[in-house]
């Protein structure tokens, strides 16, 4: 186990962690791993805590799986559908995020479309706030995951090549996939057609290329997103085939690239669009076990920062 503490009531961001309270919350994850695997997979570390998941965007994969580790961890949840809340008569974030706390939540897990939603709230609450994923900021939980996979199957993170191709522009999961695996040593390059890369995305440590070809050529993973069209991408990059043509993941292209080239993708998937169905199916695939390990990094993160409250009486 690294030497480190954590001592951070929440998870804002990969921003603003060091490289050691990743790895703390990677190898805190491989130890709750073992127990998703048991009959009874269930530990009593969280028990007598309350985790209300609060999500503001639709979800499948983080909010179900915030959901089973909270209850692996034996706290009590409560999901909290914001279209019949309250917040359908014009309650604010931080109105309802007072009010979780007056009824005595231990953690808020939220997910919202506003860039820096969870970093305001937790400003306002004394109780522990985790981020889903916010507008087009991050999505910690999601990389923290991206990393343990890419662990699990490499055996480090340091030294590997990761390329990250799509829709950049619009994606919290290529922003906390860039803060950790620099963080941790990985060499990332990110390609996508020019409208769809942020204005000063090298600044962030990236190789930075418009060419698939090129940005597979080297890689031992590729991470593909995809189009977010509920965030106007459309306007952005209008033909989905064209964008097939130039960049979606394909067998052909394959073929070109390293031959154990790992496939990841945060989910959920638009096959034909960023990726073949046959490629998101292969044997190089590792997008399921990305939402298996999910589990296992949402138990590290919620018990982290429920002990780090805890020691800290915050
Ligand atoms: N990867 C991800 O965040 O998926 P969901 O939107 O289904 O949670």
């Amino acid at each position: 186990m690294a030497e480190v503490r954590w001592n951070k009531k929440d998870l804002l961001g990969l921003e603003y962690l060091s490289k050691e309270e990743i790895e703390l919350i990677l190898e805190t994850a491989d130890s709750f791993k073992e127990v998703t695997t048991r009959e009874i997979k269930k530990v009593p570390a969280l028990r007598g805590k309350t985790v209300v998941n609060l999500f503001y965007e639709p979800s499948t994969r983080t909010r179900v799986s915030f959901e089973l580790a909270a209850k692996r961890l034996s706290a009590d949840v409560i999901n909290i559908a914001t279209e019949t809340s309250s917040v359908r008569k014009g309650e604010t974030l931080i109105d309802t995020g007072r009010n979780i706390e007056a009824l005595k939540a231990d953690i808020i897990v939220v997910r919202h479309n506003c860039s820096g939603a969870p970093v305001m709230l937790a400003k306002h609450v004394s109780i522990s706030v985790v981020n889903a994923g916010d507008g087009w900021h991050e999505h910690p939980t999601q990389a923290l995951l991206d990393m343990f996979t890419l662990k699990e199957r490499l055996g480090r993170i340091a030294g590997i090549n990761v390329t990250i191709v799509g829709d950049i522009a619009h994606s919290r999961v290529a922003r906390s996939n860039i803060w950790g695996l620099t963080k941790l040593g990985a060499n990332v390059t990110v390609c996508a057609p020019p409208m769809l890369i942020p204005a000063g995305i090298e600044q962030m440590n990236v190789q930075v290329t418009t060419d698939i070809e090129e940005a597979l050529g080297n890689a031992d993973a590729v991470n593909v997103l995809r189009m977010q069209f509920e965030r106007d991408v459309q306007s952005a990059f209008p033909q989905q085939i064209e964008y097939f043509k130039k960049y979606g993941i394909t067998e052909e292209r394959l073929k070109r690239a390293k031959k154990d080239l790992i496939i990841m993708h945060p989910g959920p998937i638009n096959r034909g669009i960023e990726i073949a169905s046959e490629v998101a199916d292969c044997s190089q695939s590792v997008i399921l076990d990305q939402v298996t390990n999910g589990i296992a990094v949402r138990m590290a993160v919620l018990f982290l920062v429920s002990q780090a409250r805890d020691e800290n009486q915050i």
